[in-house]
């Protein structure tokens, strides 16, 4: 029998308890990621991504937040039937976190090479030697130069770039299967951020573990991703190979997305960066009826406006969210 994927969110719903009411930031969404590849999760800011991403390690405040339905299977197992005491021991061991600003995630005042050698102890139970070794071990892998010496740094020590490599040094450190990463070149320049991904995706692979890549930015998730799933208001709107879903969008909101990228507009389009898109992503308490995106849809319709488009598979078997999409392809 074919083992279990990586990772496999089961119309995963996770709420919020407001002040006065309660609202569903992530509705219904079904990921699959296999070993060895990169899953990019990509939309504005506000569409659920973090809400979806922090779920998977419980790492969402509870209260305010909820699981309002669905599964998480990592290697099998279903996370949402665990006690809390039983999550925490596979954060870091099975599942490694990099966030957008290390210096938010690393330990000011302590030498690098020592947190990174502290969760080997936790986790690994390696002696304080052993340890420290692995730690020099995994700079180097990561692409610090003069990795003995770095060890010793302080996080204010390094750059941006170099302080995001000692994250994912950290967040390798265990083997980890599944490794999730928010945003974790959004603070970095173009060039750093490029050799960034290209270092995750080649150690993804290397390990047969599995990366959730969170994404605004869609040039990171061409450049990095297998599979891309666009995220509007909470939901999955599009979900496919990259080169199918980047190159030939389906959704309206991915071909907004592709037209606002630099480069791929002129004139006052360029000047806005989402010039393509009018209009922003609504809040929790502000999700319209029907389709979430037919307010800033150029091709919204009255159906759109009235009933939610089923997430429907197209013939090439990606899936697709939209009436018009459904109506085109007849299907
Ligand atoms: N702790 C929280 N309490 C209430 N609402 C929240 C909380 N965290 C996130 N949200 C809301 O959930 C929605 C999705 O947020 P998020 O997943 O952070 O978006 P993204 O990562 O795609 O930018 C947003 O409307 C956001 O305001
Ligand atoms: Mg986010």
């Amino acid at each position: 029998m074919a083992p279990p994927p990586l990772l496999a969110l089961e119309a995963l719903s996770v709420g919020f308890a407001l002040a006065d009411a309660v609202a569903l930031a992530v509705e219904e969404v079904s990921l699959t990621l296999e070993r060895g590849k990169t899953l990019c999760l990509v939309g504005e800011s506000g569409c659920g991504k973090s809400v979806t991403a922090l779920s998977i390690p419980r790492l969402l405040p509870s209260p305010p937040a909820f699981l309002a339905g669905g599964s998480i299977f990592l290697e099998g197992r279903d996370l949402t039937r665990l006690d809390e005491r039983d999550i925490i021991p596979l954060r870091g061991s099975r599942m490694g976190m990099i966030f957008q600003d290390p210096m938010t995630s690393l330990n000011p005042v302590m030498r690098v090479g020592e947190q990174i050698s502290e969760g080997l102890r936790r986790h690994r139970s390696l002696a304080s030697s052993a340890a420290r070794d692995k730690a020099v071990a995994l700079l180097d892998k990561v692409g610090i130069p003069s990795p003995a010496r770095r060890a010793r740094d302080f996080p204010h020590q390094m750059s941006g770039g170099m302080r995001q490599r000692v994250m994912i040094a950290m967040a390798l450190a265990c083997d980890p299967a599944l490794i999730i990463a928010d945003e974790p070149t959004t603070a970095l320049d173009s060039t750093v951020q490029r050799q960034i991904l290209a270092l995750l995706r080649d150690l993804i692979r290397e390990a047969g573990s599995g990366l959730l890549l969170i994404t605004h930015n869609l040039q990171v998730a061409a450049q990095t991703g297998d599979d891309v799933a666009v995220m509007y208001a909470g939901r999955i709107v599009e979900y496919g190979p990259a080169a199918r879903v980047l190159n030939f969008p389906a959704h309206p909101y991915t071909a907004g997305l592709l037209r606002s990228l630099p480069g791929r507009t002129e004139g006052a389009q360029r000047r806005s960066r989402l010039g393509a898109i009018p209009g922003t992503v609504p809040g929790l308490r502000l999700r319209p009826s029907g389709c979430g995106f037919h307010p800033r849809c150029p091709q919204a319709k009255e159906r759109c406006r009235r009933e939610m488009p089923p997430l429907a598979e197209l013939p090439d078997r990606s899936l697709c969210r939209c009436w018009q999409i459904l109506a085109a392809k007849c299907l």
